[in-house]
């Protein structure tokens, strides 16, 4: 395990090809299961699925993407040995609660841009009213995946994930730090204040992405707990490094805009005290995030890796 502790810089060629590997590889699998999830076919109790809506959805979603949430959710089953198949649907459902916040975060109301993977924003592409809306129909689509039987899984887990998804994405979670953010334009929050802001922004969805694998595989609450901590770490770690890159890299590598954060106003920690230090505190955060996955020795490797991954990404 000590070589899961040595710096970031140390990740093998051999372990960044392995992990890229399956990074790819997990991301056809979710790509493809979200194709078939956002088919125009009404499912049993709908009317219908009106092709306009249907192709902003598929707009916001299948449109690359690192599929990194998806990813972990995989990789945390998969250390459990839970069911593959069940675990992809969490992925895919995740993905479409993170794909609906991306829709509305680019509004002209909120962050108001026109990029994001490379293309045109989907109310570029189609219109804001229609933006709104296929941002809607994916959060709620979310809950229909991981709900149905089709998953697979007995109904008390298909439950269990329904409730740390609300609870990860909603007022206290992910909704509330977009709500906080926006407020951190107007009165600057201390440090603690942007901490507790990118914890529910962008943590709160990649704690639960870790935690739903411990989840589906029916795992302790021990285990449980200790995935959700560890996608906490790498949570702070990703908007860390979000904030960085938005300070140093440029729109043609990352796909949407950047310098976004300082032009608005916006206080983070990157800004705050330097790209050296934020440098310095990923290090640390993943140093962090995987002392929590000793327990688990090689079994962890892919989790361990992307957590590098999440600290070192320049895209
Ligand atoms: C971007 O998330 C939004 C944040 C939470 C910072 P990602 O960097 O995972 O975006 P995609 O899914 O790869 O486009
Ligand atoms: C977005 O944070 C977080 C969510 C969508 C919940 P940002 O506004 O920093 O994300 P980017 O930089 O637009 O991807
Ligand atoms: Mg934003
Ligand atoms: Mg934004
Ligand atoms: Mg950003």
């Amino acid at each position: 395990m000590s070589e899961c502790r040595l710096p970031l810089a140390a990740m093998s060629k051999d372990d960044e090809i392995a992990f890229e590997s399956a990074l790819f590889m997990r991301a056809a699998a979710v790509e493809t299961r979200l194709r078939q999830v956002l088919d125009g076919h009404p499912l049993a109790g709908e009317i219908s699925r009106p092709e306009r809506l249907m192709a902003a959805m598929r707009h916001g979603v299948l449109n690359g993407g690192k599929r990194l949430r998806p990813f972990l959710v995989m990789e945390s089953a998969a250390l459990f040995s839970a069911d593959g198949d069940a675990a992809l649907r969490v992925a895919a459902a995740l993905e479409c609660v993170h794909c609906y916040s991306l829709i509305h975060d680019d509004l002209p109301a909120m962050d108001d841009d026109d990029l994001r993977r490379g293309q045109p924003t989907v109310h570029k592409a189609f219109d804001e009213a229609t933006a709104i809306l296929a941002g809607d129909a994916l959060l709620t689509l979310a809950f229909d995946i991981i709900a149905d039987e089709a998953t697979g899984l007995p109904a008390e887990h298909r439950a269990a994930l329904v409730l740390a998804l609300a609870r990860a994405a909603g007022a206290g979670g992910m909704v509330g730090g977009q709500m906080l953010d926006l407020d951190a334009e107007r009165r600057r929050p201390d440090e603690a204040g942007i901490i507790r802001l990118q914890a529910m922004k962008t943590g709160a969805l990649i704690r639960f992405a870790c935690e739903a694998g411990a989840i589906v595989a029916g795992a302790p609450p021990a285990d449980r707990e200790r995935l959700a901590e560890f996608g906490s770490a790498i949570g702070l770690a990703f908007q860390l490094a979000d904030d960085l890159l938005d300070l140093t890299a440029d729109a043609k590598q990352m796909g949407k805009a950047t310098n976004k954060d300082a032009a608005a106003g916006k206080a983070t920690l990157a800004a705050l005290h330097g790209p050296d230090w934020a440098r310095e505190q990923l290090h640390g955060l993943i140093d962090q995030a995987q002392a929590l996955l000793e327990p688990y020795g090689e079994q962890a490797d892919m989790l361990n890796a992307a957590a590098k991954f999440v600290a070192t990404r320049n895209s």
